[in-house]
C-alpha cells in the first residue's frame, strides 16, 4: 500500500484523502488552513459531502489518516503527493495559478530535503501545458532536482461531482494518467488498479485537455436541454416526452456519432431546420443563445478552412468531394460549395472531382441547384480524378470515398493535403509534404 500526502483539503482533496485511505493506503492531508488540518487529523471532515465523514472516521480509527500544515514533513513522510489546491477564475476569466505556484514551492522544498524518489500528482484543473510549463519548472526550481530523475510529475484529472463525490471517486468514467517527460507510471497505475473503468495513459497536456472537454460538454448538454425545454414549453409540447424520446436514441443522439472533429455540417436539413427553429423562437420572443450560435460556429469553421488554404500561398486547388456528405449528390448548403465559392473569390483556380456529382448524372433538384445557384462551379467539375489531383498544389479532401492507392500515385510530392473529413490513419494519403486537418 502507498504512503500519500494530499495538498489542499477542499472538496477534491478531502474526498481523495478519505477514499484513498479507504482503499488501504496511508494518507496525510496538508492544508494551509490549520482548522482544516486539525479536523481531518481528529477524524472529522473539513467539508460537507455524503459519506466523507464516515470514511474519515473509519480511516482515523485504522490509523491510516492524518493531517498537518507542515508541507516539508508531509513530503518527507510519503512517497506520492497529490496536489488538489484551488485554481479559481480571475475577474477576467483567466485561470489563477497562484495557489499552484505556491504549493509547488512548498512541495519542491520538501523534495529538495528528501533523499528518496518522490511522485507529484496534480489533480487541480489546469489548462493544457500547465503541468509541463508551470508545475515542472516550479518544482525543479524549488527542489534543485530534475523531473524524471529525482522525482516524477503526472497529471491525473479529477471527475468527481460535489454531492456524489465519493460515489464518483470509486466509480470514475475513466482514469487518465497524463505523464510528463520520462515519468514512469507504474506505481500510479497500481494506485488506481481497483477502478473498473478503463485507464488511459497519455501526455500531461492531453489529460489536462480531457478535463476541460468533459466539463465544456457537460455545460453544453445542460444548456442544450434547457433551451430545448424552453422552446417546448413555449410551443406547448411536453418537454419530458420529447427529451425521453430524444435520449432513447443511442445510435445518433447519445453516442459518439457527430463527435469526430472534421468539417462543417451542411445539407438540406441541419442548416434549414436550425434556421426554422431559431426563427420560431424569435417570433416567440424567446432567446436561445446556444442554438442561435450553431450556424455562426459552423461558418467560423468554414472560415478556418478558407484560411488554411490561403495560408499555403498557392492558387491551384483540387477538391475531392463537393456534396455535403460522401455517398450523396446533394449540394444544397454543402459547406464544400461555400468553401469553393470563397476560394474562387480569392482568385484561386479550383478543379473539383466528386464521383457522386458528375454533371452528366446530376438530375432534378440538384441539376437545378447547380444551374441556378452555382453555375460557375458546374464548369469546374471534372470526372477525371487524375487531372484534378495533378492540377492541385493544394488538395482538399472532402469525401471519404477515395481510394488511397490511386491518389498517392497521382499526387505530386510537394502537394499540400488538407483533409477535412479526418480519414482514418490507414487511409491517409502518403505524401512527404504537409498533411493536415483544420481541427486536428
Ligand atoms: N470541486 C469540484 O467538484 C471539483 C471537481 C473536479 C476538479 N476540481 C478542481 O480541483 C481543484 C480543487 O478544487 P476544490 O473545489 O477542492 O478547491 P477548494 O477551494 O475547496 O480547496 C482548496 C484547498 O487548498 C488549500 N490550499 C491552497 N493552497 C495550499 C497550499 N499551498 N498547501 C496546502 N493547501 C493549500 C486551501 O486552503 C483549500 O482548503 C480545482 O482546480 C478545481 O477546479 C474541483
Amino acid at each position: 500500500m502507498a504512503s500519500i500526502s494530499v495538498f489542499g483539503l477542499g472538496y477534491v482533496g478531502a474526498v481523495t484523502a478519505v477514499c484513498l485511505a479507504h482503499k488501504g493506503n496511508r494518507l496525510l492531508g496538508v492544508d494551509l488552513n490549520p482548522l482544516k488540518a486539525e479536523m481531518l487529523e481528529s477524524g472529522r471532515t473539513p467539508i460537507v459531502e455524503v459519506r466523507v465523514e464516515e470514511l474519515a472516521s473509519e480511516a482515523h480509527r485504522g490509523d491510516r489518516l492524518h493531517a498537518t500544515t507542515d508541507a516539508v514533513a508531509a513530503v518527507a513522510q510519503t512517497d506520492i503527493s497529490f496536489i488538489c489546491v484551488g485554481t479559481p477564475s480571475q475577474r477576467n476569466g483567466k485561470l489563477d495559478l497562484r495557489g499552484i505556484e505556491r504549493v509547488c514551492r512548498d512541495v519542491g522544498e520538501g523534495v529538495r530535503r528528501k533523499n528518496s524518489f518522490h511522485y507529484v500528482v496534480l489533480r487541480s484543473t489546469v489548462l493544457p501545458g500547465t503541468t509541463d510549463s508551470v508545475v515542472v519548472p516550479a518544482l525543479e526550481a524549488a527542489s534543485c532536482k530534475r523531473n524524471g530523475a529525482d522525482f516524477a510529475v503526472c497529471f491525473i484529472p479529477e471527475f468527481l461531482r460535489e454531492g456524489s463525490a465519493v460515489a464518483d471517486f470509486f466509480e470514475p468514467p475513466f482514469t487518465v494518467l497524463g505523464a510528463t517527460k520520462d515519468c514512469d507510471l507504474a506505481q500510479l497505475r497500481e494506485l488506481f488498479a481497483w477502478a473498473r473503468a478503463p485507464i488511459f495513459e497519455t501526455s500531461a497536456a492531453s489529460a489536462e485537455m480531457v478535463k476541460y472537454v468533459c466539463n465544456a460538454f457537460h455545460a453544453l448538454k445542460v444548456d442544450f436541454v434547457n433551451e430545448v425545454g424552453a422552446i417546448c414549453k413555449e410551443v406547448g409540447v411536453d418537454t419530458e416526452t420529447v427529451t425521453r424520446i430524444f435520449t432513447s436514441d443511442t445510435h445518433l443522439n447519445i453516442s459518439p456519432a457527430y463527435l469526430k472533429p472534421g468539417f462543417a455540417f451542411g445539407g438540406s436539413c441541419l442548416p434549414k431546420d436550425l434556421r426554422a427553429l431559431t426563427y420560431r423562437a424569435k417570433e416567440l420572443d424567446l432567446r436561445l443563445p446556444l442554438l442561435e450560435s450553431l450556424l455562426p460556429s459552423n461558418a467560423a469553421h468554414i472560415d478556418r478552412a478558407v484560411e488554411a488554404v490561403l495560408r499555403t500561398n498557392k492558387k491551384k486547388i483540387g477538391f475531392l468531394g463537393l456534396s455535403f456528405k460522401s455517398g450523396t449528390d446533394d449540394l444544397r448548403d454543402s459547406p464544400l460549395v461555400h468553401l469553393v465559392k470563397r476560394l474562387l473569390g480569392e482568385g484561386c483556380q479550383c478543379r473539383i472531382w466528386d464521383e457522386d456529382v458528375v454533371l452528366g448524372r446530376v438530375l432534378g433538384s440538384n441539376r437545378q441547384f447547380i444551374d441556378e445557384t452555382v453555375p460557375h462551379i458546374g464548369s469546374l467539375l471534372s470526372s477525371n480524378l487524375k487531372e484534378v489531383i495533378e492540377h492541385a498544389e493544394v488538395l482538399v479532401v472532402g469525401t471519404k470515398s477515395v481510394s488511397n492507392d490511386k491518389l498517392t500515385a497521382y499526387l505530386h510530392t510537394d502537394t499540400v493535403v488538407i483533409d477535412l473529413v479526418h480519414l482514418d490513419k490507414s487511409r491517409r494519403l502518403n505524401t512527404q509534404n504537409t498533411y493536415e486537418g483544420i481541427c486536428w
